[in-house]
């Protein structure tokens, strides 16, 4: 192959690699057994001839590897995630790289995660499955494991998009719950789905589902029994979940979070945890990854999970897929598919700007 292309891991499937390899390009997968690459490790990569890399969200794509990659002759660079808060968007622009990422292929993905995460903490599933496995459970009790019941409740989404709203439709269509979402963009489809779904209910005889745009976060906070967290991580969502925030929110909600670590004060959260403990917690991310804060991995109100929102085998083998294609797309003069320069905070594909 003609064009040097470098992936910083062994990704699921085998389309990406014939993909690059049918295409005139030299595909090089980097056997590196650390979990994390440093920017050195990259650096030794890229070396001095490079066309493209597919890299990973837990890498730190600034400058200093842009640079590199220009100058080894690169153009092409794609994360294998729909997040990019690892990549320096400004710092690839000014060395003449695209940029590009996965969107698409994880959403319903993502949402079934967030929904199993709902479960567990709402039934206590985690704590349950460990009362058993211990020898614990001698015989039924009207008091052992009583949780929280969806049907009815109000179920919370904070940013719209693609990945929320796949998630609401999930538990408003399973579960029956009403909804109340704050996103800065309307979420016409899903309004429009709660509303003939509530019609289909009421028609069968059955308590219609509602739904309402919340005008403040806080709004949104204070109304839902379940909350999930489904923004973009950036400068105005670091620390969304605030110890203010917190406090207003019921005492036995549920929130969940399988967006970005950041978007929640770990600390806050777990002294939150520790002082309401009919409060209840469903992590699939992390503000310092791969580590927890301390004191969260005691708390028995929290489900935590590594990171694996994405993780179904025909949602990875899609983002791997993408990726190439976002490489070979520049490489080869096509457009860039999931190109983050047009991917906005709370961007909802369905939405329209508000008025
Ligand atoms: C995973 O976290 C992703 O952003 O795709
Ligand atoms: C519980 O197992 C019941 O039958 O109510």
């Amino acid at each position: 192959g003609k064009h040097r292309v470098v992936s910083t891991k062994s990704m699921p499937g085998t389309r990406w690699i014939r993909l690059l390899t049918d295409n005139d390009c030299r595909l090089e997968i980097c056997t590196e057994p650390k979990t994390i690459l440093s920017v050195d490790d990259i650096l030794a990569l890229i070396g001095d001839r490079c066309d493209g890399v597919i890299g990973q969200l837990t890498e730190d794509w600034g400058e200093v590897l842009f640079s590199a990659l220009k100058r080894a002759g690169g153009t092409a660079f794609s994360n294998m995630a729909v997040g990019y808060n690892n990549v320096d968007v400004e710092a690839a622009n000014r060395n003449g790289i695209a940029v590009g990422n996965t969107p698409g292929v994880l959403t319903e993905t993502t949402a079934e995660l967030a929904a199993s995460l709902t479960l567990a903490a709402a039934r206590r599933i985690v704590e349950a499955d460990k009362f058993m496995r211990a020898g614990l459970y001698d015989g039924w009790l009207p008091h052992l494991f009583v949780g929280n019941l969806l049907k009815g409740q109000t179920v919370g989404v904070i940013g719209a998009g693609r990945i929320g709203s796949a998630y609401a439709r999930m538990m408003i269509e399973g579960f029956k719950m009403n909804l109340i979402y704050y996103d800065l963009y309307q979420a016409t489809r899903l309004e429009k789905f709660v509303t003939a779904y509530g019609q289909f209910l009421k028609a069968n005889g059955e308590q219609p589902v509602t739904w309402k745009r919340a005008a403040t976060m806080e709004d949104v906070l204070r109304e839902a029994d379940v909350i999930s967290l489904h923004p973009v991580l950036d400068k105005t969502t670091y620390h969304l979940i605030n110890p203010e925030r917190l406090a207003i929110m019921k005492k036995e909600a549920i929130l969940v979070n399988a967006s970005r670590g950041p978007v929640i004060d770990e600390v806050a959260l777990v002294e939150h945890l520790k002082a309401n403990p009919m409060f209840r917690v469903g992590l699939d991310v992390f503000e310092d990854e791969p580590y927890m804060k301390p004191g969260l991995a005691d708390m028995k109100n929290a489900v935590v999970v590594p990171h694996i929102a994405s993780a179904s085998k025909w949602t990875r083998e899609g983002m791997a897929t993408l990726t190439a294609l976002n490489v070979l797309g520049k490489i080869k003069g096509y457009p860039v598919w999931g190109n983050p320069n047009q991917v906005e905070p709370f961007l909802n594909e369905e939405a329209t700007p508000p008025r």
